[in-house]
């Protein structure tokens, strides 16, 4: 048995997560208001707040999952991609944090790490759909992906078409040219002045609005690519020429435009993916990072596995924002590889 302390910083929540093999003990986010205040997540703001949380953070998961210190065989943490002050604190602490206990240490990708997420094992809590059965079981009793599958990964960083041959044998199909998905999905939550981060925001308002009552044009990109500047800037173009006839357009029109434009992401999103499984005959389909949460995307991907018979893997909620659990079980595949990282390792932003 293995037991893994791990720590992920990359952005603006600072989580400590400790697993016992794939099974997950604890797992404790500390998500940091701050940058509410701004619109977007401010570097400088966001190392700041994780030097102050990273230890009532670990110390936290140490206590939740009933361990000692001297319980742990191994350090993960997040190297990369991610905010270079950020990262560096979730690093420097992995490292110091190993050194002390003399244990060794599992560098993690932060975008592995999301995709691995479909492995953890959780005993209680949380339940998943069983989108095959129609049933709810708990993630104990979830079938797990089989290799190959197919998982889209999207947050406010990357939206990417992703291929898993194997744990770490992963081809990337396509990726965004420009915005992230959750990015664009923030932005046009900025337009209409619904706060940071968007996307919670929007997939809540959206439950009461019409979808199909704004069309935003979606560009011809090549493969399994994406882009979505054009879809923000006709979203932007589009309210400010209603806006000059009806100035509370935005207020009367809220649900349907947050319908509308989640609309517009999610089947952009899908039809790529659909694609990708048909071509290349995989039967099995995930969906990974922040934006996974959406619950149109969850109800979307389900309803097309469905019409083609294939498998739909959507991780429960606390596994698509940033988390470290999801580091932890990146770490633990490492781990049993004998894959470990030198202490000189620094962090990479890209
Ligand atoms: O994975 P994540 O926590 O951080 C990155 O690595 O980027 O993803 C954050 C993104 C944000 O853009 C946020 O608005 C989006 O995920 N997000 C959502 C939802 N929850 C979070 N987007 C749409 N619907 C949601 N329910
Ligand atoms: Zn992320």
């Amino acid at each position: 048995m293995t037991t893994i302390l791990a720590i992920e910083s990359s952005c603006d929540d600072t989580s400590a997560a400790v697993l016992r093999d794939d099974r997950l003990l604890s797992n404790v986010i500390a998500s940091q208001k701050v940058h509410e205040q701004y619109g977007g997540v401010v570097p400088e703001l966001a190392s700041r707040a994780h030097q102050q949380n990273i230890i009532p953070v670990v110390d936290a998961a140490i206590r939740q999952a009933g361990i000692e210190k001297t319980d742990i065989d191994a350090v993960g943490f997040t190297r990369g991609p991610g905010l270079l002050g950020s990262l560096l604190v979730g690093v420097s602490f992995a490292k110091s944090f190993a050194t002390a206990l003399g244990k060794p240490l599992v560098e993690v990708n932060h975008l592995q790490a999301h995709v691995l997420s479909h492995f953890i094992r959780v005993d209680s809590g949380e339940c998943v759909v069983d989108s095959t059965r129609g049933q709810v079981l708990p993630t104990t009793h979830y079938p797990l992906p089989s290799f190959p599958f197919i998982c889209l990964l999207v947050s406010g960083g990357h939206t990417q078409i992703l291929l898993l041959k194997d744990y770490f044998d992963i081809e990337c199909l396509g990726t965004t040219i420009d915005d992230a998905a959750g990015e664009a999905i923030d932005k046009a939550a900025k337009i209409m002045d619904l706060g940071y981060p968007g996307g919670p925001v929007i997939d809540r308002l959206a439950k009461e609005g019409n979808a199909d009552a704004f069309k935003f044009a979606t560009p011809h990109i090549e493969g399994y690519n994406y882009s979505f500047s054009g879809i923000k800037t006709s979203f932007l173009y589009f309210l400010r020429d209603r806006l000059k006839e009806e100035p509370d357009f935005i207020e009367q029109h809220k649900a349907d435009l947050c319908a509308s434009i989640q609309k517009t992401i999610v089947s952009f999103l899908l039809k790529k993916v659909e694609r990708a499984a048909l071509d290349h005959k995989v039967r099995q389909v995930a969906i990974a990072g922040g934006v996974s949460a959406n619950s149109y995307l969850r109800s979307e991907l389900q309803r097309i596995c469905q019409k083609h018979h294939w498998q739909a893997f959507i991780p429960p909620f606390q596994f698509c924002t940033d988390n470290a659990a999801m580091v932890g079980i990146a770490a633990y595949f490492k781990y049993i590889k004998g894959d470990f990282a030198d202490i000189s390792l620094p962090p990479y932003t890209r």
